[in-house]
């Protein structure tokens, strides 16, 4: 224990300036919907879905409208192919109108045809209709850029692709045909193409079929999707209104029966806090209670020494009467004084200034040694080293005021009491300190049965040997637990008198909540 320091010389470090901690003004944040969220995450990926399904059913429908057209194509292909012949070396066709003819619709798509020769040139048609490009790659592009594979050059099979051809988009069969005739080298080349009204039509008329069965459906889906969502969010909606219709003062549980399971950990947790506020609203209005009944009994003693002091006509009697009503009149100001120190302690805001405790607990203790004199009683203090917490003032110097009393009202003329406060580290860091002040004295001490007992309110072991109110300690514990500390009760320095031990958080600590 450091050593005890003379009381006439307070030189230690003198508090920190307050903490500004401005009051948070964020604004408030936007609240989600469960229901919206819900819906957007159900309804955005149908709909996206819907999306999807409409590129590749239009591409599907336009892949039967070409099979469907393709067919007629190749016929008439195979038709002017078999009308080949060859006179004297040169190549001839009897181009069959028919052929041309089968091609026709109501859209009136255009025909363009051309058959040609690498060594004849063009034999008919249109001579600058684009030729299929051999090649090698595979798929839509390559249909589109008009080139064919080499198995289809070789293997002579009819064929298709498109390509542009004055501004229009053309669909063409086409066939390497092959000439056996002497003289005559290389395949015959027939291409036969038209525009695409006809199959575009078709696949548009495909795709609003199966559109309009998809919307139905998607609709359908929609309606029982928003459906199920309200209906499931139905117990959360009767909770709302059961919690907004209750009586302020009813705080019996909320039935947790009909919400969902994982609304279930929700309802017990807020039953558990109004369980908690419960207690706390029983033991405040118990407080009230006790603290009237408290107050009553000096006023009815104040008043019935006025009472008498009114009909007294001695003097001096009447001096000691008012005398009397002098005294107690204090007694009730200090018991409202506490009264309101208990309170002032249970509603603080959050400790919110760095104070030096050595400094603080100095000064006090040099506030009672008047009081200590009188008593006969060697006051002390011991603390070199400042010991930073978060707190209130006022409370802790009220703290500090209520032990230093207690000591030297219940230890005997002659004693010793001594304040010392100190930091405490727990582990080798400096994260892990506590703030400790402790008051010892040299008087009867308490006995372990009644430790815990004194903390109540307006509790005094039988036989206290001074006059009190029973709330000393209740206060001391109130102002310990708001600044986020303890008290405890222990034997006195050699087993002898009493003392009384506070921890709090020191700043920087672990625990300080700054
Ligand atoms: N230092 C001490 N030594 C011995 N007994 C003590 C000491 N401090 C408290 N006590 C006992 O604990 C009881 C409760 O103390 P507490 O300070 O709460 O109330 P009080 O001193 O009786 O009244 P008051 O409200 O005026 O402080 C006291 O009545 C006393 O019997
Ligand atoms: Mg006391």
């Amino acid at each position: 224990m450091p050593d005890r320091a003379d009381l006439t010389d307070p030189s230690g470090v003198s508090a920190a300036p307050p903490d500004a901690e401005p009051e948070g003004t964020a604004p408030p944040r936007r609240r989600r919907s469960l229901r919206r969220t819900l819906l957007i995450y159900l309804l955005a990926p149908l709909g996206a879905a819907l999306a999807v399904n409409t590129a590749v059913t239009y591409r599907t429908a336009l892949d039967s409208a070409n099979q469907a057209y393709d067919r007629t194509l190749q016929g008439a292909l195979l038709a002017i192919s078999e009308r080949v012949t060859v006179d004297d070396g040169l190549i001839r066709i009897d181009l069959p109108y028919s052929a041309l003819e089968m091609l026709e619709n109501d859209f009136q798509d255009r025909i363009y045809y051309r058959v040609s020769h690498p060594e004849q040139g063009e034999i008919t048609g249109y001579p600058d209709l684009p030729e299929p490009l051999p090649g090698k790659r595979f798929g839509i592009s390559r249909a589109i850029s008009g080139e064919a594979s080499s198995d289809e050059v070789h293997n002579r099979k009819p064929f298709f692709y498109e390509t542009a051809y004055h501004g229009e988009h053309l669909r063409i069969a086409a066939q390497w045909r092959p000439l056996f005739y002497p003289g005559i080298r290389g395949p015959l080349l027939i291409q036969i193409g038209e525009t695409q009204g006809a199959r575009n039509q078709l696949a548009r008329q495909l795709l609003l079929e199966s559109l309009v069965k998809e919307g139905v459906l998607i609709v359908f889906a929609a309606l029982l999707i928003a459906f199920g969502v309200l209906h499931a969010l139905g117990p959360l909606r009767r909770l709302r209104h059961e919690v907004a219709a209750r009586d302020p003062l009813d705080l019996s549980p909320l039935a947790a029966d009909n919400v969902p399971s994982e609304v279930t950990p929700l309802v017990d947790a807020v039953n558990a806090h109004t369980a908690r506020v419960r207690q706390l609203t029983d033991a405040q209005r118990q407080f009230i209670d006790d603290a009237a009944h408290q107050l009553k009994t000096p006023l009815a003693i104040i008043k019935s020494q006025a009472d008498l002091a009114q009909r007294e006509t001695d003097p001096l009697r009447l001096q000691r009467m008012v005398g009397d009503i002098g005294q107690t009149a204090t007694a009730t100001a200090r018991l409202v004084q506490q009264l309101l120190t208990l309170a002032r302690s249970d509603a603080a805001p959050p400790a919110s200034q760095v104070l030096n405790l050595t400094e603080l607990a100095r000064q006090v203790t040099f506030d009672w040694l008047p009081q200590a004199l009188a008593r006969r009683i060697d006051l002390g203090f011991a603390g070199e080293v400042p010991c930073p917490v978060r707190g209130d003032e006022v409370l802790l110097r009220e703290l500090v005021a209520n032990l230093i009393d207690n000591a030297l009202r219940y230890t005997p003329a002659g004693g010793v009491v001594t304040v010392e406060v100190s930091v405490e580290r727990k582990t080798a860091t400096n994260a892990d300190k506590a703030v400790v002040l402790r008051v010892d004295d040299s008087g009867p001490g308490i006995g372990v049965d009644e430790r815990e007992r004194v903390f109540d309110r307006f509790y005094r072991p039988a036989g206290s040997s001074a006059p009190g109110n029973g709330l000393g300690l209740a206060i001391v514990r109130a102002i310990a637990r708001r600044h986020g500390g303890e008290v405890g009760l222990d034997d006195g320095p050699e087993g002898r008198g009493l003392r009384v031990t506070v921890h709090l958080p020191a700043v920087g600590g672990e625990n300080d909540a700054a």
